[in-house]
């Protein structure tokens, strides 16, 4: 017997447990008299809207590595209609391609092995030299066209508003230099410079477009196909400020939100029409610390494409990973819509709270008991899953790769 989870009555009749990633074990008993039993595998034949929550250090990133691991060891026939995009918030996820042999032994316990992973790693343009000297080994860079914001973007990461006399002047400009095709950031602060009086808010403009050079997104190798047949990407956006972090996160998303749709409707004509077209897969979007992106107080540039695709993200076969520290934080509707929703230790209660969100009326389990029930240990969760209207205590397998993540420990 192996559970599936994300999966309806339905789907499990029609396809069985194949179509599914091995993400751990289920947990039976309580406390220090918990075991690990049957195997828990997800299903990914379908694009799910997934929670993963958990308290610093519960096992979020972690968790993710393996649900990316799952992906890419998947037989051909699912993995080259699959592939997933990470937002690498804090630099950790590089070290994936190299094997986990810390954990041997561990790994050995499931009958699995260390190993490294075929992933994709992209660091802004003008973050390169930093990113080599720190050693990590990328494989590729991306930069996008200042020509890709709307006055709306640029309002947003320069923190301006749209009646102020600077957002005003801003918006002028953009809306009158959007008339070329493509244009740098040079190319903007030239078009200020003619603007005939408000010197010391062109001034003010000019010195914001200066620093928008600094950030080292601006350049000329664009972004990558991220939709790559099997592929999965790491976007690393460490070295990147918030704001501009949130700005990336809108440009990629509403990528694939396009690419997606496009791919969608022509793979529904050639279904009726029963011809063979060159497949563009479905995709995984992983955030970490999501809620800075998709919040419940505050509106990033990341917000409406982020809710488009909470809303709409099923028809064009886009699933989205939102891990977050606060779930309370997320946006509601994130949470009211997601099907699937993993929780590691969760002790503020005002967080707790807002799982239930998620919960039908139908699931009257008692959330706290099922995380107070769960071993004290690292990798543990519980899993509600709206698909079976189900909840699971399961232990995440180790990963295979190694993990960055790891809290430093102090010693002399
Ligand atoms: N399934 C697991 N099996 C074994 N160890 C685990 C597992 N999950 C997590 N750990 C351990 O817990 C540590 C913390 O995990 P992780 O970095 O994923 O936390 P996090 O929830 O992402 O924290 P933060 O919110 O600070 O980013 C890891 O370094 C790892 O040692
Ligand atoms: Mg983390």
């Amino acid at each position: 017997m192996q559970i599936v989870v994300g999966r309806d009555i339905e789907d499990t009749k029609k396809f069985g447990t194949s179509g599914t990633i091995n993400i751990g074990r289920h947990i039976v008993g309580t406390g220090e008299d918990a075991h690990f039993t049957t195997p828990v595998l997800m299903d990914i034949l379908r694009p799910h809207l997934t929670i993963l929550c958990g308290k610093r250090g519960s096992g979020k990133s972690y968790s993710m590595s393996v649900f990316v691991e799952e992906m890419l060891k998947l037989p051909d026939e699912y993995k080259k209609s699959l592939c997933s995009v990470m937002i690498d918030t804090q630099g950790i996820f590089w070290t994936m391609k190299q094997p986990n042999e810390k954990q041997a032994v561990e790994l050995g316990n499931w009958g699995l092995k260390p190993r490294g992973f075929n992933i994709k790693i992209y660091v802004p343009e003008g973050q390169k030299k930093v990113f080599e000297q720190a050693g990590v080994d990328f494989d590729g860079a991306f930069s996008v066209s200042p020509a890709e914001l709307t006055s709306e973007d640029w309002l947003g990461v320069f923190e301006l508003n749209h009646n102020e006399s600077l957002g005003i002047l801003l918006q002028k400009n953009i809306s009158e230099i959007s008339a070329i095709n493509d244009y740098n950031i040079d190319d903007i602060i030239s078009r200020i410079k003619k603007e005939k009086g408000f010197e010391a808010e062109k001034l003010a403009l000019i010195n914001r477009f200066e620093l928008a050079k600094t950030w080292g997104i601006f350049g000329e190798s664009r972004m990558p196909n991220l939709l790559e047949p099997g592929g999965s990407c790491i976007i690393d956006v460490s070295l990147t400020s918030q704001n501009v972090r949130a700005l990336l996160i809108s440009i990629i998303a509403k990528k694939i939100f396009r690419e997606r749709t496009i791919a969608r409707r022509r793979e529904e004509l050639a279904e009726t029409e029963g011809i063979r077209i060159k497949k563009i897969p479905m995709c995984w979007i992983m955030i970490d610390e999501a809620h800075n992106f998709i919040s419940s107080d505050e509106n990033s540039a990341s917000q409406d494409i982020l809710l488009r695709i909470v809303k709409e993200g099923r028809q064009p076969g886009i699933g989205l990973l939102l891990a977050t520290q606060r779930p309370e934080k997320l946006h509601p509707d994130s949470l009211s819509q997601s099907d699937l929703l993993i929780s590691h230790m969760l002790t503020s209660k005002a967080d707790i709270d807002s799982l239930r969100a998620i919960m039908q009326t139908y699931m009257l389990f008692d959330i706290t008991k099922y995380l107070t029930d769960l071993p004290k240990m690292k990798g543990v969760a519980i899993v509600l899953d709206d698909n079976s209207e189900r909840i699971y205590s399961v232990y995440i397998r180790p990963r295979q790769s190694w993990h960055a993540g790891a809290s430093p420990v102090a010693k002399i």
